[in-house]
């Protein structure tokens, strides 16, 4: 244990004794004896800002990532004064300011430790820098866990590790590597069956240890700014989650195609390859709503141009490949080749756009179109003018989307990988070097780009997919893991990222189906896709340098069962698209690995393989070859297992059976999922009629619907159709009830219904109080369907007696 005394020898400044304090409105602010400040903000009843100054100074607030749209306000608010501490008391917490030294303490309204400092915040003058390291060390309280910081590939509970933040290019990284390409410094700790978080904002590289150097401390600590952190309590961690994702900011909603399959490759070229893969996919009827278009479309990898001769007439090509139902997504990186004859390149130098090294030269790096400048997006000017770039790619060639690459940002040849330190930045108008804007310099090119994207795809909505983001990017884009393999521990690293990153509030994300490196074997990638459709994006990428991996690559019965998982997922479309509408309206997590759907249960604390789709699936993938299934963990409650529609018991593990052309899933009893007619992508045909899927339960559960235009912003204006169905559930009966809100008026006039596990036979049907004759619903005895008017509000089923 190092002590605070040995702590001060090696350099570490400590508050001193508070010697003032004043409170205004939802600020607190404490003044030590030796210049340290810390103020505490009170946003929401169970959201404190905890902000640190030093030499007596408060540093200006600004932040990339909070979002300033998010709910803020409080019910209660009352501050004391003890002998010992001041107290903070809202409707959910309690927190205490030590007199002495600034430590402070959370509890919950029942006096129980939610959190506590141990040292609480210090501090050390960079000598080589300036400014200072910022830390703070809190008490790992016993048998805690934590969770969360993006996309690192480690298992889901990072209890006894450290980790790092700085963006980095990492291809072909593992399961140990670290630092990766995203930063979002904010975590969730559990104990004692309560969560909370930490947002700890700070762009400049960080770290987390976890219990690991001493271990009964987890701390974090950042090589310059200020310490800066949020603490966001739950108690239930579904909660903390949505805290953070409203305090950094909830995405709008994707257009529904967005969330069908996807197909990429390194590359297609040229034209004739392009088409030939999209033929390919309608020819053998697998669903695809994508196609993607890698670096190689570029002349000489300039972006925002064209191959001529790879793509002549790239309108034309983009243009049949929507009639067919295809969009096209182009790739664009930051590095502008450095090219006098290039326009793009030219009016960025005229407008003095590129970055600069601190004594003056641009910011020169290889990446491949060989010597390149790189925008500094940073400046809101050169935002702007980056997003006006895409007039040309999206207005005039009819790009439905746009794949941000390299941004973290990636430099070759050199053995940091990416910029040096000294590289200056505008920050929004607060000027810096690269060790501060490095680890959202990525974040706020996606941002540009999705600014440019938005404005020319208007009325429909943008699509963007980045590689690197900061906290709050999730506003803005979509994003994959980066340069995987294709190995069956990959296949565990993507689900495990999946997972971890829809608990750091970027649910919209996933990994290159089948490996960006290397070769997959057909059995490999049939499991890959199996666990894909799962993800909230869907995509097979790969290198390319290996040769083809599209869903015929491999056999003929590995591509039957690449479709049918895709099938799968464009018959789930309407629950996906509901599953991503709670996570805009309520940063809901998407994915749930079993820690956020069931805390109160120790087993779940470090399960990585089983996660929640939505709230109503249970997914387990199976990551071993020649398996015939596997143990898993099934959490408490009742399931039905999807394929048999058996029912079973959880809170226990389980063999369950999954041959090559199947996945462990199962449905929580009780639910309604909405289910669409497999279509070739979204939007191909009417829907004739939405099926909802009933898992009879003894009891009562509920489910939600929602759907719209599928594109456009007529949502915004009130034009959703949203079904709150409730399930109740008897020996002899089932009742479901419909309360429908919003203005859209979906183009099926039909539900039908279908009825799993219903333990009776029925003799009679009301609806809205009217018996009505079974052949009227079109009852079919032997598939437990039938037709009801999509206005219903109250629909009995009653069992003979
Ligand atoms: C990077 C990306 C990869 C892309 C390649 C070429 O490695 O991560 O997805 O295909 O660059 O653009």
């Amino acid at each position: 244990m190092i002590t605070n005394t040995e702590l001060h020898k090696s350099g570490n400044v400590f508050p001193g004794m508070i010697i003032s304090f004043t409170h205004v409105v939802d600020t607190l602010i404490f003044n030590s004896n030796n210049g340290v400040i810390l103020q505490v903000q009170v946003l929401r009843d169970s959201v404190l800002r905890f902000k640190y100054g030093t030499g007596g100074k408060m540093e200006e607030d600004f932040s990339y990532a909070i979002d300033d749209d998010g709910n803020r306000g409080y019910n209660k608010l009352k501050v004391t004064e003890e002998e010992a501490y001041y107290e903070i008391t809202t409707s959910k917490i309690i927190c205490q300011i030590a007199k002495i030294d600034l430590r402070s303490r959370i509890f919950d309204i029942d006096g129980k430790i939610i959190c506590e400092d141990e040292l609480g915040f210090h501090y050390e003058e960079s000598y080589e820098y300036g400014g200072e390291v910022v830390k703070m060390s809190k008490k790992a309280q016993p048998a805690e866990s934590y969770y969360g910081l993006g996309d690192k590939p480690a298992d889901n509970n990072m209890r006894g590790k450290r980790f790092e933040l700085w963006g980095t290019d990492q291809y072909a990284f593992g399961k140990q590597t670290d630092p990766l390409y995203k930063n979002v410094p904010f975590y969730l700790g559990l104990h004692n069956k309560m969560s909370y978080g930490i947002f700890f904002d700070n762009t400049f590289r960080s770290y987390f240890d976890f219990a690991q150097e001493r271990h009964h401390v987890t701390s974090f600590w950042a090589q310059g700014g200020v310490m800066d952190y949020y603490f966001i309590y739950g108690p239930d961690a579904n909660s903390v989650v949505s805290g953070y994702t409203d305090l950094t900011g909830k995405p709008e909603l994707p257009p529904l195609w967005a969330l069908g399959f996807h197909q990429c490759k390194w590359s297609y070229y040229p034209e004739s390859n392009v088409r030939e893969v999209a033929q390919r996919f309608r020819d053998l009827k697998i669903p695809c709503d994508a196609i993607y278009l890698d670096i190689d479309y570029m002349d000489g990898f300039r972006c925002f141009t064209w191959d001529n001769e790879k793509f002549p007439n790239p309108t034309q090509m983009i243009s049949d490949l929507r009639e067919d139902g295809f969009k096209t997504i182009a790739i664009i990186d930051p590095g502008i080749k450095v090219d006098p004859d290039y326009s793009v390149y030219r009016e960025a130098m005229e407008k003095d756009y590129f970055c600069k090294r601190a004594d003056g030269p641009y910011m020169k790096g290889k990446v491949w179109p060989g010597e390149c400048y790189f925008p500094d997006y940073t400046n809101p000017e050169v935002r702007e003018w980056w997003a006006g770039l895409f007039k040309g790619l999206i207005a005039d060639n009819g790009l439905a989307g746009i794949w941000n690459d390299m941004n973290e940002p990636a430099v070759m040849e050199v053995p940091n990988k990416t910029f040096p330190d000294d590289v200056r930045h505008d920050f929004d108008g607060h000027p810096c070097s690269h060790r501060k804007a490095h680890n959202i310099y990525g974040a706020q090119m996606a941002k540009a780009t999705y600014e440019g994207v938005k404005k020319f795809i208007y009325p429909k909505r943008p699509f963007v997919i980045t590689r690197s983001a900061y906290s709050g990017t999730q506003r803005y884009t979509s994003s994959w893991f980066g340069d995987n393999v294709a190995t069956w521990e990959h296949l565990s690293i993507a689900n495990i990222q999946a997972q971890r990153m829809a608990l750091s509030g970027m649910s919209f994300a996933g990994s290159d189906i089948g490996g960006f490196a290397e070769q997959p074997t057909g059995e490999l990638f049939a499991r890959w896709i199996a666990l894909g459709i799962f993800h909230p994006f869907c995509r097979v990428h790969s290198s390319g340098d290996h040769g083809d991996q599209e869903p015929w690559t491999f056999d003929e019965n590995i591509t039957d069962i690449t479709r049918n998982f895709i099938e799968l997922r464009y018959k789930l479309l309407p629950y996906l698209y509901t599953t991503f509408w709670q996570y805009a309206e309520e940063g809901t997590p998407m994915l749930k690995s079993l820690v956020l759907y069931d805390q109160e249960d120790p087993q779940t604390h470090y399960r990585n393989d089983e996660f929640i789709f939505g709230d109503k699936m249970l997914v387990c993938p199976v990551l071993e070859p020649n398996a015939k299934g596997r143990r898993m963990y099934i959490p408490k409650g009742e399931w039905y297992n999807f394929w048999s529609r058996e029912t079973i018991t959880g809170g226990k593990e389980e063999w369950v059976d999954a041959d090559i052309d199947s996945i462990p899933l199962f449905v929580k009893a009780g639910s309604i999922i909405p289910r669409y007619p497999v279509m070739q992508y979204v939007g191909e045909s009417k829907i004739e009629f939405l099926t909802l899927d009933v898992y009879y339960t003894l009891g009562s559960d509920k489910s939600v619907v929602y759907e719209d235009a599928s594109d456009g912003y007529d949502y915004k204006k009130g034009r959703f159709s949203l079904r709150n169905l409730r399930f109740k559930g008897t020996k002899d009966q089932m009742t479901i009830s419909q309360f429908k809100d919003g203005k859209y008026t979906t183009e099926y006039e039909t539900l039908r219904f279908n009825f799993i596990g219903m333990p009776f036979e029925i003799d009679y049907v009301e609806v809205d109080n009217v018996r009505i004759p079974l052949e009227d619903l079109q009852y079919d005895r032997k598939t437990q369907t039938m037709l009801v008017n999509k206005e219903f509000s109250e629909f009995h089923v009653v069992g003979k007696k």
